[in-house]
């Protein structure tokens, strides 16, 4: 396994590598990995001759006040996670590299990135579909894996790719959780062990709200508000939002149908926390 730090030394090995008619798979992380991280690995092995990682916090999607300082970070470990899920290059860019002195060009999907995370963090996803950009520019991917613990992010690349015509095809993985439910994330790092125990709350609220949509309860309004209290019966998880909304268009609903989108951001203390199912899934 290499690791690459250069801009240049990678566009080169991706370009050597396309030349000789190997392909590439490429999973895209700000590192601290996890099984989630793994799953999508895992699937890229599948697909490439050349399995590319890059390990990159990107500032640009990180709003005044959030955790880009904080973010954790480990590159032994990561080399470690990375290493036995045969990964043979990790990029990891510096931000100088990525955005230099005079950097001012950004990507901006239009209205797919308005609600959800996207209301709640602005410039959030403009800074995604950037450091993607260029991440594709310079990892030259024939196959990209995301996963759909950050759904709106995996509809969101996939209107970018097709809309700007990059020859790549989009992966998206199903959400790794714990087995008492509970999302990977690298952010679950901050969370207490008391947090970590009230953290179950979005996993349960989903469940529930499958189960009465299994039940044949289709009104949106009633769904919700199962969603509500089950959130707010633990005292230390704040609403960012709870919405459901077209899986393809993210447009509201009122109706529930299967593929309707249940996603959730709540913050468990300080800590913000996002998950998501499609009702008609098993
Ligand atoms: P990061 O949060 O590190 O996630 C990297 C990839 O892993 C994303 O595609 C994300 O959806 C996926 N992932 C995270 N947790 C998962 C889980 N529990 N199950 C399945 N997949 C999971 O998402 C980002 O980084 C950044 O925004 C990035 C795309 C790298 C751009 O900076």
């Amino acid at each position: 396994m290499q690791i690459i730090e250069s801009v240049a030394a990678m566009q080169q090995l991706s370009f050597a590598t396309r030349r000789s008619g190997r392909t590439i798979a490429f999973v895209p992380t700000m590192g601290f990995l996890h099984d989630g991280h793994g799953s999508l690995l895992r699937e890229g092995r599948r697909r490439g001759d050349l399995l590319v990682l890059s390990i990159f916090v990107n500032p640009t999607q990180f709003g005044v006040g959030e955790d880009f300082e904080a973010y954790p970070r480990d590159l032994a470990r990561d080399r470690a996670v990375a290493e036995a899920a045969g990964v043979d290059v990790i990029f990891a860019p510096r931000a100088g590299e990525m955005y230099p002195a005079g950097y001012q060009t950004y990507v901006d999907v239009e209205r797919l990135t308005l609600p959800l995370c996207g209301a709640s963090r602005p410039g959030h996803f403009r800074g995604v579909t950037t450091v993607v950009s260029k991440l594709f520019n310079i990892v030259q991917p024939d196959v990209a894996l995301f996963g759909s613990k950050d759904y709106q992010q995996l509809a969101v690349i996939r209107r970018m790719v097709a809309d700007l015509n990059m020859p790549i095809e989009v992966v998206g993985m199903p959400i790794v959780r714990e087995a008492d439910g509970l999302a990977l994330s690298s952010r679950n790092a901050y969370l207490s062990s008391s947090q970590r125990q009230a953290a179950l709350c979005l996993s349960r609220s989903l469940r529930a709200a499958k189960e009465l949509y299994g039940a044949g309860e289709r009104n949106v309004a009633t769904l919700r508000e199962r969603v509500t209290a089950i959130v707010a019966a633990e005292l230390s998880a704040t609403v960012d939002y709870i919405e459901f909304r077209n899986g393809h268009s993210l447009e509201e609903v009122v109706v529930a149908d299967d593929q309707t989108l249940l996603a959730l951001a709540v913050k468990i203390g300080t800590t913000r926390l996002i998950d998501n199912c499609l009702l008609g899934e098993g």
